[in-house]
């Protein structure tokens, strides 16, 4: 029961803590075929099931819709922005897609690997039809973020906010699973997957012309130890990055970063404290010569989220209202939304390399990373490994 634990304390951490397309190639997806098609010189990709059935699997709405600033009066106003937000059928990315979509002032690229779950998430969230495009991603797959950043590139938007926000726990699992790609599923989807999109996509945002562009990678409270909710076992840890080195694939390297035996619930940590080190590489790296904004977050304990799916039944009957009424720490998906939506929009966090967190007046402030989680040297190998790994070095 260990691996539930670290999820039932963030609260008190919390407190402890801070001091204050296009598709191009055919690909599988849901036992159905990707194929691209040619209309109104935009290219279409179509979904087309085993029953013959087609449905259109990328949502490009009008080509570059406010790509230019407008003018209205005689005054010069600020274009739309275009956020790329990953895993938006769901919990935290769904209610910051909502949240962003609402002010009218972003269109939402809804990055997921489930077509018609993000369109009917979309729609019963009530998003308004033209303030969100959906494109498919599956962050399992090298080819198919590649793919994905070849499709955005086609529909013609600029890039002004990438939200790395797709993730998976799998705490129950006895043995691990693998991405297309051969390495261990939650590291390949949380961490590589995202840092492949993130090093594509950079280009782009470096050719926004934007006020504020943003990097934002999603980190979480779980994988670092500076917390009360990080230290209990199965311990984040990277070790001396042997596992990933040696290519995660559980045949002739562990399946874990640091080369122990698998753990599925220390899987996931791991991945964060790799979002969270990356963010600060990407920092060292391009804020200077790019102005980028790079950035991290602890949303809060959002006890409701799928994220929990693969936990034993009891464990999601009992974690929300612990979390409400005991820790006192839960946050609903609305409100991580409006935090999320924050660090995506808010003209007073542009400050880059930071981890932000919230207190329980759900006031924001820039909050201290582990040590692991802050280790410089470290960050730097995890990314050299990492660059080998989906194929950039
Ligand atoms: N919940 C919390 O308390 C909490 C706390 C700290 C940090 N976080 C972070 O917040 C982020 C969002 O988590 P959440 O709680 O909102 O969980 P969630 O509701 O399960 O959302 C995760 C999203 O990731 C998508 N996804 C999973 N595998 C994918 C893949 N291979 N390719 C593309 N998309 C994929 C899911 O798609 P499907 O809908 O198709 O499954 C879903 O849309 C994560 O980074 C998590 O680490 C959450």
């Amino acid at each position: 029961m260990a691996l539930q634990a670290s999820f039932l304390l963030p609260a008190l951490s919390a407190r402890k803590e801070g001091k204050v397309s296009n598709v191009v190639k055919e690909s599988a997806f849901l036992g159905a075929s990707l194929r691209e098609q040619h209309k109104s010189g935009l290219l279409v990709p179509v979904l087309r099931t085993q029953r013959g059935l087609v449905v259109k699997a990328v949502s490009v709405a009008e080509p570059a819709q406010g790509v230019r600033e407008a003018s209205l009066q005689g005054k010069k106003v600020l274009r739309q922005g275009v956020v790329v937000i990953t895993g938006a059928s769901s919990g935290l990315g769904l209610a910051t897609a909502k949240a962003l979509a609402e002010t009218g002032k972003w269109h939402v690229v809804m990055a997921c690997r489930d077509f018609l779950k993000a369109e009917t998430a979309a729609k019963s969230a009530g998003m308004a039809k033209g303030s969100y495009s959906i494109m498919h991603l599956d962050l399992a797959s090298l080819d198919s973020v590649r793919q994905f950043v070849h499709g955005f590139r086609q529909s013609g938007r600029p890039l002004d906010v990438l939200v790395c926000n797709a993730a998976i726990y799998r705490p129950t699992a006895r043995t691990p699973t693998y991405t297309a790609d051969g390495y261990e599923m939650s590291v390949g989807v949380n961490h590589l997957g995202h840092f492949l999109l993130a090093n594509l996509l950079l280009e782009d945002l470096k050719k926004s012309d934007y006020p504020s562009r943003r990097l934002i990678i999603l980190g979480s409270i779980t994988g670092n130890s500076n917390t009360l909710a990080g230290n209990v076992p199965p311990k984040a840890g990277l070790g001396d990055l042997r596992g990933l080195a040696g290519g995660l694939s559980g045949m002739t390297s562990s399946a874990m970063i640091d080369g122990g035996d698998f753990d599925g619930a220390k899987a996931y940590k791991d991945s964060k404290i790799c979002n969270m080190l990356t963010m600060q590489e990407f920092h060292k790296r391009f804020h200077e010569e790019t102005g980028i904004t790079f950035a991290s977050l602890y949303p809060g304990c959002i006890a409701t989220t799928g994220l929990f799916r693969e936990h034993i039944p009891l464990f999601r009957l009992l974690f929300p209202p612990f979390q409400k009424f005991i820790t006192k720490g839960f946050v609903s998906e609305e409100e991580s939304g409006k935090r999320l939506a924050k660090v995506v929009s808010d003209p007073s966090l542009t400050k880059s390399g930071v981890y932000w967190s919230w207190n329980k007046d759900s006031a924001c402030f820039e909050n201290q990373l582990s040590q692991e989680a802050s280790d410089s040297a470290k960050a730097q190998k995890l990314w050299e490994i990492s660059a080998k790994l989906v194929g950039l070095a």
